[in-house]
């Protein structure tokens, strides 16, 4: 049994890994902002006798990050791995974005996660333990009216494949998930995706990732 942490485990693919695993046998970090979701995801995989815990963190604060870390070491949590899965979009023309938007995408999409991967590098360290980034194929290619999300994405690819060189010797391994659209939340707020019910379904996605996951550097699902 691994203890798995999910960022942005309340809703769409984060919540579909975490029943995934936990039916597994893992046990289950649920991160994210909202109690309630992440109430409601432990219920479901509790009610199959599996593992859970929640703990509310927005991780483009690096103070609740920090605090997220330390209840984890009071309550003699180890994680071995992390999955960086939160995320949010702002989409349109560049001239269009509101620069609130602009900064939350690069806060959460960007800073989330080297906050969040960095808070969790000494534990990681010392379980040799393994880091997950959920990317996107707006990580591999621009795409219209996405510039700023594609920027945050490029960014977590960089920052992916830069852990590869500074973690080489330390037993930490880091893997960037490429895939494209899935029915979630992630849409609800945008009209950018005429039909976004087209999509295809996040536990699909997810099964497929944890089907596909060795452990190695870069997972792709259909991109
Ligand atoms: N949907 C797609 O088509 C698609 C395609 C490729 C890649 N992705 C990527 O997949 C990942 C998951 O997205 P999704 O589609 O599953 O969307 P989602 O259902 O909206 O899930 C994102 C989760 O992140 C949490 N979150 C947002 N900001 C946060 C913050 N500052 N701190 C902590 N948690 C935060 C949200 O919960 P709270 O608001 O309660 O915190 C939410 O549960 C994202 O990285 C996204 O970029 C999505």
């Amino acid at each position: 049994m691994k203890t798995i942490l999910i960022t942005g485990a309340g809703s769409g693919l984060g919540s579909e890994l975490a029943k995934h695993w936990a039916n597994e046998g893992h046990h289950i970090i649920a991160v994210g902002r909202t109690k309630k979701k992440l109430e409601s995801i432990c219920r479901h995989i509790e009610q199959e006798n599996k593992m859970c815990t929640i703990f509310q963190c927005d991780i483009s604060n690096p103070e609740e990050v920090s605090c997220l870390v330390k209840k984890m070491v009071d309550n003699r949590l180890e994680i071995d791995l992390l999955v960086n899965n939160a995320g949010i979009g702002t989409f349109g023309p560049l001239e269009s974005l509101m620069i609130s938007d602009i900064h939350d995408v690069i806060d959460t999409n960007v800073k989330g996660t080297i906050f969040t991967t960095q808070a969790f590098l000494p534990m990681l360290k010392e379980k040799k333990g393994r880091i997950m980034n959920i990317i996107s194929t707006a990580g591999l290619k621009g795409k219209n009216h996405e510039t700023v999300y594609v920027a945050s994405k490029y960014a977590v690819r960089g920052f992916t494949e830069s852990l590869w060189k500074e973690l080489e010797g330390t037993g930490v391994s880091a893997t960037a998930v490429y895939m494209g659209g899935m029915n979630t939340p992630f849409w609800s707020e945008s009209d950018h995706i005429a039909d976004s019910t087209r999509l295809k379904s996040a536990s699909d996605k997810a099964k497929q990732i944890i089907e596909e996951d060795m452990g190695q550097k870069e997972i792709f699902i259909d991109s």
